[in-house]
């Protein structure tokens, strides 16, 4: 294991780990929907679209914090397909904490019941609807909805295959090939 490990900056750190397990949070609550009756379900759905939001926000600083900064480069030790395989899934990952939220506030603008159902978040301030969806001629807005859900359900899916490549790549880097990986992104 080398001595010096290349880390990144604290700010990165924090954000990288509060991003991950606010969406480890909304994907369980997004698969726990279903097993919730609809009358149940609502106070799960209200805590999902905001922590949906929360991750918009913080990806919006994530992406400002990677146009200000270098992040250190990756281990020399790595293959040329191994960095390139990170680089592709960190773009995509950074693609994702965006397409998600995106996504999921396209797919509730859509949501018939949105002009009378406010959005809170977190039931302290009203978050807004998406105003051109939400004013469309009701038949286009279902189709919208069905849509926007759709694609909010496939990103998930891409999502889990991203995260577990992440995750493995790290894992094989730290304890496999032996290299200081995780302390590069540990608080
Ligand atoms: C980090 C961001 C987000 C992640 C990782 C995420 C993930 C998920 C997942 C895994 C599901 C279940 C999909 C399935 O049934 O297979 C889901 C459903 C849903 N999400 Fe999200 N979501 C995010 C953000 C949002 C936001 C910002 C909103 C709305 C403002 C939202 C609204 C919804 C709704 C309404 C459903 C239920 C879809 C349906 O069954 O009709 N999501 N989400």
């Amino acid at each position: 294991m080398s001595a010096i490990v290349a880390r990144y900056s604290r700010t990165a750190i924090v954000l990288h780990w509060v991003i991950a397990l606010l969406i480890v949070a909304n994907v369980a609550l997004g698969l726990l929907f279903e097993s919730f009756g609809e009358d149940n379900v609502r106070p799960l759905i209200d805590a999902h679209k905001s922590i949906g939001i929360t991750v918009l926000g913080l990806a919006i600083m994530r992406l400002l914090w990677r146009a200000t900064h270098v992040p250190p480069a990756l281990p020399d030790h790595y293959k040329p397909w191994e960095k390139l395989a990170a680089k592709a899934a960190h773009l995509f990952l950074y693609v994702l904490i965006f397409a998600m939220p995106i996504s999921g506030w396209l797919h509730d603008s859509a949501w018939k019941a949105a002009p009378e159902i406010k959005m809170y978040w977190f039931g302290l301030f009203e978050w807004p609807r998406i105003g051109w969806i939400m004013n469309m001629d009701p038949a286009v807005k279902e189709s919208l909805h069905g849509l926007f859900g759709e694609v909010h359900e496939s990103l998930a899916l891409v999502l889990y295959l991203l995260v577990f490549l992440h995750l493995a790549g790290a894992l094989k880097h730290q304890f496999i090939d032996k290299h200081a990986e995780l302390q590069r992104m540990w608080p």
